[in-house]
């Protein structure tokens, strides 16, 4: 079952391959998503500072009666803390209100602020003091492994240029029709294993009737084939759900993609419609 199936981290730490996402689930919904989840196999929980919902994820894994060590649970420094001692307190915000020992995972957010994001400011000197920030939460063990989040390969090179702990993941916006594979290759190259996030574009996929008519191919759902999809660049996948049936039904993947249907999903476009408000959808493009 996928939900058991792990990669391995540099330093060791399995990370489970598929992860619930929980953003824009709010504070009070996010125990019964997380709950849905955990029952449903999941044992991975994907948050962040900024979604503000960190008390209800903790509650949620609290609640479940699964022990904590066999829970992943992932925080983000939000994009907006970009010095040493903003970050270093954004970590133990994090923790004080998750609730659940140390993080398995923490990553900064977005090299830049978001109102900011993909700007021509790159913020490559204050990365470097929020990644001093996050080796040091490691190092005192409040953290088990330390990573980023949207970073293109030279947010990356500024960090290992000169780091102690080489970042241990980079998440990403990736799906069918926005597989930046460059970056990916580069992330591979380098160690860093890469999560997808937005695997179902936001939903847009959803909508989308060439997917659905090779979802029923392989007898899948839309979200099936998005989430397989991620699964076979050799990436983490972060469906978000907080519908119970959705969420159970999202780690049932008994089907392979042929390398054929593979390169088609590489080269379909994505329109995010009214989503496209978000800087994550609108500003996606390289540098
Ligand atoms: N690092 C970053 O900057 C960043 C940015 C964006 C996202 N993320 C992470 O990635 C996670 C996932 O991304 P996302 O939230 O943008 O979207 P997503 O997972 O691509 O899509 C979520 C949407 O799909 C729907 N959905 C999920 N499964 C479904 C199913 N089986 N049938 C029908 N609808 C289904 C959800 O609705 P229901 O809830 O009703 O099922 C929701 O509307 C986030 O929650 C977050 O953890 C990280």
């Amino acid at each position: 079952m996928i939900l058991n199936e792990t990669y391995t981290l540099p330093n060791g730490l399995a990370i489970p391959k598929i992860g619930l996402g929980t953003w824009l689930i709010p504070d009070d919904k996010a125990a019964a998503a997380v709950c849905s989840a955990l029952e449903a196999g999941y044992k991975h929980i994907d948050t962040a500072q900024a979604y503000g919902n960190e008390r209800g994820v903790g509650e949620g894994i609290k609640k479940s009666g699964i022990p904590r060590n066999q829970i992943f649970l992932t925080t983000k420094v939000a994009a907006e803390r970009k010095t040493y001692q903003e970050a270093a307190d954004s970590i133990d915000e994090s923790l004080r209100k998750l609730d659940c020992g140390p993080a398995d995972l923490i990553i900064i957010h977005c090299p830049q602020p978001w109102a900011e994001f993909r700007g021509k400011k790159r913020y490559f000197q204050e990365n470097k003091e929020v990644w001093k920030a996050l080796e040091d939460a490691y190092m005192a063990g409040k953290v088990k492994s330390i990573g980023v989040s949207n970073f293109l390969i030279d947010d990356l090179l500024n960090i290992l240029e000169d780091c102690r702990i080489k970042p241990m993941v980079n998440q990403i916006l990736l799906h069918i029709g926005e597989t930046p594979s460059s970056l990916v290759a580069f992330c591979k190259q380098n160690d860093i294993i890469v999560e997808a996030y937005s695997p179902i574009a936001h939903g847009a996929a959803l909508k989308n009737e060439d997917l659905a008519t090779m979802a029923a191919k392989y007898g899948a759902t839309i979200p099936q084939l998005c989430i397989q999809y991620t699964l076979q660049l050799g990436t983490v996948s972060l469906p978000k759900s907080s519908n119970p049936e959705h969420i159970r039904s999202n780690a049932q993947l008994g089907f392979t993609i042929s390398p054929e249907d593979m390169a088609i999903l590489e080269n379909t476009g994505q329109d995010y419609g009214e989503d496209s408000r978000w800087p994550v959808f609108s500003r996606r493009k390289q540098l």
